[in-house]
C-alpha cells in the first residue's frame, strides 16, 4: 500500500481511504493554500478545487481535451490499442462518444443523444421507475433493515437504462458488476478493468447485431436508424455511445441516491420537511447533488500551458473536481450545510460547458422517484452503524454498503 500523503498540495492521493470517506477538509485546505494541487500518484495529475478554476478549465476545450476522462492512468485508455476490448475494440477503435470526443465530432455525437434524454422523453420512464422502487421496497420493508446502497440505490439506474436500451433487465446485476469493474475497482486494477470493458463491449456488440436484424422501440435501434449528414451513424459510434450510456448512468446515479439516503438517515428534520413539503423535492435534489456530488472527470492538456502559474505540459491530466467546486464558500454560503431550499445554487454536479451531463433529466427523475417512494413507505430511518458504511471514490464517490434500519 502506498504511504499516506504528508503534503496534499504536492502529493494528494485520490484513492486514500480516509480521503474517499471524508474528502471535504482536504478540499477546504487546498482551496486556500494551493488552489491547483499536483500529485505524481496514479499517473500524475493536477487538481483544481475552486469553483472558478473548475468552471474555467471545463469550458476551455481548446487547451483541455476530453480524449481521456479517467481520473487515473493505471490502465490503457479506452482508445488505446489493446485498451479493453481486445480485437473487437482494436478493429473498431471505439471511444465513448460524446464524453471522450472533442469538437467537431462531439457536436453531432451529443446532438444525437439529446432527444431521447429530454425531460419529456424521460418522463415516459417515470411510471416504470416508480414501480421498480416499490417492488424493491416490498422486498425488504418487513425486515426492518436493508442495505440502502446495494439493495436499493444500486438496483435502480441499471434496470432503467437496461429498459431504455431494450436489453434484459435481469442482466442489471451483471451490468453493475461490469461497470464497477471498469470504473470503480478497475481504476486500481488494470486487469479487472480490461476484462470488464471487454465484457461490456462484447455484450453490446451482440445486442447491436441482434437489433440490426430486429429493430425495436429502444435506444440501440434509435441510434442505429439515426443519420448524421445524411449518412447512418457508423456502427462503432453506436457501440461506443451505448457503452457510455451504460457506464455513465449506473455508478453515478446509484451514488447520488445512496448519498441522499445517507444524509436523510442522519437528518430527521430534512426527512420531515420533504414529507410535509413534497413540492420541495426538486430543489432538495439539486442541493443534495451539490453537497454530495459524485462525479470527478479528467481532461488531458492539449498543449503546454501555464494555468494560474501552474506549468501544465501537453499530455498532463487535470481532474475536474466538480464535487470540490460545489463546496467552495466563494460561491455557496455555508457550503457544508445542506439547505434543502437553498435559493442560489449554481452547482456543477453535472459538469459545465459542452460536456455537461446529457443524462441529467434521467438522473434527476430517478433520484426524485427513488426518494419519494422511500420516504412514503419508510419515513423514519437511520444508519445501522455509521462507521460501517463503506464508500467508493476516485471517479465516482458514493456509499457502497450502508445498513439502514427502521422501526
Ligand atoms: C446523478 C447522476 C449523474 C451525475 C452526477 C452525472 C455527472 C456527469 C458529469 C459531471 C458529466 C460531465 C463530464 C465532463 O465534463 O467530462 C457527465 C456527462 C455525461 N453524462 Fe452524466 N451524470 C449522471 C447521470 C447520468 C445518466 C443517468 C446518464 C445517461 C444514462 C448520463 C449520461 C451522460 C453523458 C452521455 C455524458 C456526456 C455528455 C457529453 O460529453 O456531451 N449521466 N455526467
Amino acid at each position: 500500500m502506498a504511504p499516506q500523503p504528508t503534503d496534499w498540495t504536492t502529493d494528494y492521493d485520490i484513492f486514500d481511504k480516509g480521503y474517499i470517506k471524508n474528502p471535504f477538509p482536504v478540499w477546504d485546505e487546498l482551496r486556500e493554500q494551493c488552489p491547483v494541487a499536483h500529485t505524481g500518484r496514479w499517473g500524475g495529475s493536477w487538481m483544481p478545487t475552486r469553483y472558478e478554476d473548475v468552471f474555467a478549465i471545463a469550458r476551455d476545450v481548446e487547451h483541455f481535451s476530453s480524449r481521456n476522462i479517467l481520473v487515473a492512468n493505471v490502465a490503457p485508455p479506452p482508445d488505446a490499442d489493446d485498451g479493453m476490448g481486445g480485437e473487437l475494440i482494436q478493429q473498431y477503435n471505439v471511444g465513448a462518444p460524446p464524453i471522450t470526443s472533442d469538437p467537431p465530432e462531439h457536436t453531432w455525437a451529443r446532438k444525437l443523444l439529446l432527444p431521447p434524454f429530454s425531460a419529456n422523453a424521460v418522463a415516459k420512464w417515470e411510471p416504470e421507475t416508480r414501480e421498480l422502487c416499490r417492488e424493491l421496497i416490498d422486498g425488504f420493508i418487513a425486515n426492518g433493515r436493508a442495505d440502502g446502497a446495494s439493495d436499493y440505490a444500486q438496483q435502480i439506474p441499471s434496470r432503467v437504462i437496461a429498459s431504455m436500451l431494450g436489453i434484459p433487465k435481469d442482466m442489471a446485476g451483471t451490468f453493475t458488476e461490469w461497470v464497477r469493474g471498469f470504473l470503480e475497482l478497475g481504476l486500481t486494477d488494470p486487469e479487472l478493468r480490461r476484462a470488464s470493458g471487454r465484457a461490456i463491449f462484447e455484450f453490446l456488440y451482440a445486442c447491436i447485431q441482434e437489433r440490426k436484424a430486429n429493430p425495436g422501440d429502444d435506444l440501440i435501434s434509435y441510434l442505429l436508424t439515426s443519420e448524421v449528414d445524411g449518412e447512418p451513424v457508423p456502427e462503432p459510434h453506436v457501440l461506443g455511445t451505448c457503452f457510455l450510456l451504460l457506464v455513465a448512468g449506473i455508478d453515478t446515479t446509484w451514488s447520488s441516491i445512496g448519498s441522499a439516503l445517507w444524509h436523510l438517515a442522519q437528518h430527521p428534520e430534512d426527512r420531515a420537511r420533504l414529507i410535509n413539503e413534497p413540492e420541495l423535492m426538486p430543489q432538495a435534489i439539486e442541493e443534495l447533488l451539490r453537497a454530495y456530488s459524485p462525479v470527478t472527470m479528467a481532461r488531458i492538456v492539449a498543449e503546454d500551458v501555464s494555468y494560474n502559474g501552474c506549468p501544465m505540459s501537453e499530455g498532463d491530466r487535470v481532474l475536474m473536481n466538480f464535487p470540490a467546486a460545489n463546496r467552495d464558500p466563494r460561491v455557496f454560503d455555508n457550503p457544508d450545510d445542506v439547505i434543502l431550499d437553498r435559493a442560489k445554487n449554481p452547482h456543477v454536479a453535472f459538469g459545465v460547458g459542452i460536456h455537461r451531463c446529457a443524462g441529467s433529466n434521467l438522473a434527476r427523475m430517478e433520484m426524485r422517484v427513488a426518494l419519494e417512494e422511500w420516504l412514503r413507505r419508510i419515513p423514519d430511518f437511520r444508519l445501522e452503524d455509521p462507521e460501517a458504511v463503506t464508500w467508493a471514490g476516485g471517479q465516482v464517490r458514493g456509499p457502497r454498503t450502508m445498513g439502514i434500519v427502521w422501526p
